[in-house]
């Protein structure tokens, strides 16, 4: 690693952060028994279930299952790697560190980035001063004009010109000394099949796409008349990636966070005009639906998702594709239908703003819009046609998390089909997926991944516990290898400290499944009731489960020896295997005697 930071400052870090106190600048905590509440920042949720523990000092959400100790918090959040995160914090709370050592390579990296980024905001200055000042920009300004885009605006998002030639850009960066072949990685420049470059952009209007932080990552370019094609876009490079990318989100970001709500759009010129009329709160997909990176950021300043589609047949396709992305994040995202043939622009343009906010009143939820294109596409009055609507309305129906709000819906199709609600709701629960623990069924009966996971949450929960896994070494035996490897780690931590820590053995582990696990498996509430009971079945469960799969290997060397007629070894064999059998039924009756106790 790049930047090492030594174990006994990542332990003083750990003592004096408050996790309560670090993600409460993040999540409005409440406090509820021993954990405190509140609305996962991972995934939207109407109802709580991000919990944060400040003794164990984990935080998990039971909704997306994301958990961890405070590092990973702010890793997630802030997209931070592991040094970054434990630096902001010790910085935070007075903590001195050594000085951070970057590898040569690392630094060489970093500085790439920071020279890409360096070559874009030259040139994004370069477009937007032909623009604005020179007389190679006047068709452009005549076309913005035309199209209703004054000057607010277009300094806010720095529109641009790029002149109509093929090395206008070119020479201007080679005056300023720059280096043409990361000129070309950003795409500005394209090689020439023999030798040097032309420019990729020429008589074109130009948008920088400006990330948050207002760097300029790459540009979109739109022809001034009918020509093909009309846009142009940097390819993808080191610094910009289309599908973590909204155009407009510099601008917009304080206002979706005002408003508590973010108008997404498809084109450039749609987001434009929106903000001509004074609606801010918006942001643009590049050429894309709308994908999860988006969503991941959105959220960060709301959970209202509006996206907005015209009437046509493209609207709607954009809208299934993106509906299991919307829906998986938890979010509630809504759609407004524009009138067919009017986007966004066009139709600001006609109604203003007035008009354009009661469309986006108007906006109804992606998934009663999913559902009514589902009852569109089939033939409601015949009996294949409902059975067709019912297969296609389950999918949709399971993806909503909240039970009152499925159970509105299935109401309401049941309504529609003239179905009864029972009719729909069995089938919903052949595609429904099962639940906690240990409601589910007897130790006995339980799978040993199962069992095993119990045991692992038995160990956070008492000390007691722990030592009699170590006396019994069933550790040793358990099957699944992740599990296997965490309880090691559980029990190397209690030898060490005297005492579980869920939030150092997380600092521990490498994938993000066995984090998750622990963060789960501490956080989480079950009654336990008799543990010691519970404890004893499990172990008698795995030790039953290793002598079944002996007994299962001995059968093959019997038959075997019985090939071979090796009496004298099968012989010896079938002592072994009757000895096995003894164990097995004194397991089972070990079961039954304190079932029935
Ligand atoms: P205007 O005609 O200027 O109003 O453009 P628009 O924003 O209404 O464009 P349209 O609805 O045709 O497309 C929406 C978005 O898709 C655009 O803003 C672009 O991001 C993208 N797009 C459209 N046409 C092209 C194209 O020819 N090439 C590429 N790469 N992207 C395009
Ligand atoms: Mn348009």
């Amino acid at each position: 690693m790049a930047d090492y930071i030594p174990d006994d400052k990542l332990e003083e870090i750990k003592d004096r952060v408050s996790i309560v106190e670090v993600i409460s600048d993040y999540v409005s905590l409440k406090k509820a028994g021993k954990n405190y509440k509140g609305l996962c920042p991972f995934h939207s949720e109407k109802t709580p279930s991000f919990m944060v523990n400040e003794e164990k000092q984990i935080f998990h959400c039971f909704g997306c299952n994301t958990g961890g100790n405070v590092f990973n918090f702010l890793m997630k959040m802030d997209r931070l790697s592991f040094p970054e995160a434990a630096r902001g914090l010790a910085r935070r709370y007075g903590i001195d560190l050594p000085k951070i050592k970057i590898s040569e390579a690392d630094k060489r990296e970093t500085l790439k980035r920071e020279w890409l980024f360096e070559l874009n905001e030259l040139a994004a200055s370069y477009y937007h001063n032909l623009l604005i000042n020179e007389k190679e920009g006047k068709e452009a300004r005549e076309y913005l004009r035309q199209r209703g885009i004054g000057n607010d605006v277009i300094i806010d998002h720095r529109l641009g010109y790029a002149q109509n030639s093929w090395d206008g850009l070119l020479k201007f960066l080679s005056k300023k000394g720059a280096s043409l072949s990361r000129v070309s990685e950003v795409g500005l420049i394209i090689p020439k099949k023999a030798q040097g470059f032309y420019d990729r952009f020429r008589g074109r209007m130009i948008f920088p796409i400006i990330n948050i932080h207002g760097k300029v990552i790459g540009f979109g370019g739109r022809v001034l008349d009918n020509s093909l094609p009309k846009y142009l876009n940097s390819p993808e490079s080191s610094i910009y990636n289309k599908s973590n990318s909204l155009y407009g989100l510099k601008v917009a970001k304080d206002f979706i966070r005002s408003e508590d709500k973010v108008i997404v759009v498809e084109g450039y010129f749609d987001l434009l005009s929106l903000n001509q009329y004074g609606i801010k709160n918006v942001a643009a997909t590049l050429g894309t639906s709308l994908t999860t990176g988006h969503i991941r950021i959105l959220r960060r300043y709301t959970n209202n998702i509006i996206t907005v589609f015209d009437a046509d047949e493209a609207g709607k396709k954009a809208a299934a594709r993106s509906l299991d992305v919307l829906l998986k994040h938890g979010t509630s995202p809504k759609i407004a239908v524009l009138p067919s043939g009017f986007d966004p622009d066009s139709f600001v343009r006609k109604v203003g703003e007035k008009g354009f906010k009661e469309i986006i009143a108007g906006s109804i939820p992606l998934i009663e819009f999913a559902i009514n294109e589902v009852i569109k596409k089939h033939d409601i009055s015949s009996v294949e046609g409902k059975v067709k609507i019912i297969e296609d309305v389950t999918p949709i129906l399971s993806m909503i998390e909240n039970k009152i709000e499925r159970d509105i819906y299935i109401q309401r199709v049941s309504n529609r089909l003239g179905i009864k609600e029972d009719t729909i709701v069995s089938q919903f629960r052949k595609t429904k997926k099962t639940g906690g623990i240990l409601q589910e069924k007897g130790i006995q009966s339980m799978d040993e991944d199962i069992v095993e996971k119990l045991l692992l949450k038995l160990m956070l929960l008492s000390n007691e516990v722990v030592h009699k896994i170590q006396e019994e070494a069933i550790i040793e035996e358990f099957v699944n290898k992740q599990y296997k490897e965490i309880g090691l780690l559980l029990l190397e931590e209690f030898n060490r400290q005297g005492r579980i820590d869920s939030g150092r053995v997380i600092n521990c582990l490498e994938d993000e499944s066995s984090k998750s696990l622990i963060s789960q498996l501490s956080i989480e509430k079950e009654s336990i009731e008799d543990v010691q009971k519970i404890l004893k079945d499990c172990i008698n469960k795995i030790r039953m489960h290793k002598v079944d799969e002996e007994i299962k290997i001995l059968d093959i060397k019997i038959k075997e020896a019985e090939d071979k007629k090796d009496e004298v070894l099968q012989r010896e064999f079938l002592v072994s295997r009757q000895e096995l059998k003894n164990k097995q039924i004194n397991y089972r009756q070990a079961f039954s005697r304190h079932n029935n106790a």
